[in-house]
């Protein structure tokens, strides 16, 4: 973890109390998950223990303790994808990332995750990858739209070696 930049993110909440959130965020936003190195160092600059630090880390959801993949695949699991199929959806991504729920691919190319409703249940079932929805997904789809995104990372390599 280039300790500079987190130094940086400290610098501009120096002085300021309460700001253990804000800061977890930041450093969120600048290193895609929130390492260990950068707790401890985030409860030394707020004079606070590294357990108080650690359980609001890990007290919401939307903080990640581990490097994430540079896409995140979501999975409905909630009702009324569940009776569409979502099951057959969440298996056929994990098959084809060779991952399972909760991980991440050891290239970081995807993580992939479960959630419940995501609340556009007339689109049941439901895929997400990173901000684009894809509803109605079905099996066949879930193999296309995963193998596009291998192929797109493939080429973004191909065309950056050519530049
Ligand atoms: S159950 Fe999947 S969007 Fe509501």
């Amino acid at each position: 973890m280039p300790e500079a930049r987190l130094k940086k993110i400290l610098s501009v909440f120096e002085g300021k109390k309460g700001a253990l959130i804000s800061i977890l965020q930041r450093v969120q936003e600048e290193f895609g998950y929130l390492p260990e190195d950068a707790l401890s160092e985030i409860a030394i600059f707020l004079k606070v223990p590294l357990s108080q630090v650690f359980s609001v880390a890990t007290f919401y959801a939307h903080f990640h303790l581990t490097r994430r993949g540079d896409h995140l695949v979501r999975v409905c699991q909630g009702t009324a994808c569940h009776v569409r199929g979502a099951r057959d959806i969440l298996e056929t991504a994990q098959y084809h990332l060779g991952i399972k729920t909760g991980q991440t691919t050891e290239d970081y190319k995807y993580s992939l995750e479960r959630v419940a409703c995501l609340g556009s249940c007339a689109l049941a079932p439901l895929m997400v990858v990173d901000d684009t929805l894809y509803p109605q997904v079905t099996t066949k789809k879930v193999i296309e739209i995963l193998s596009d995104k291998k192929d797109g990372a493939k080429n973004e390599k191909i065309e950056s070696k050519k530049s």
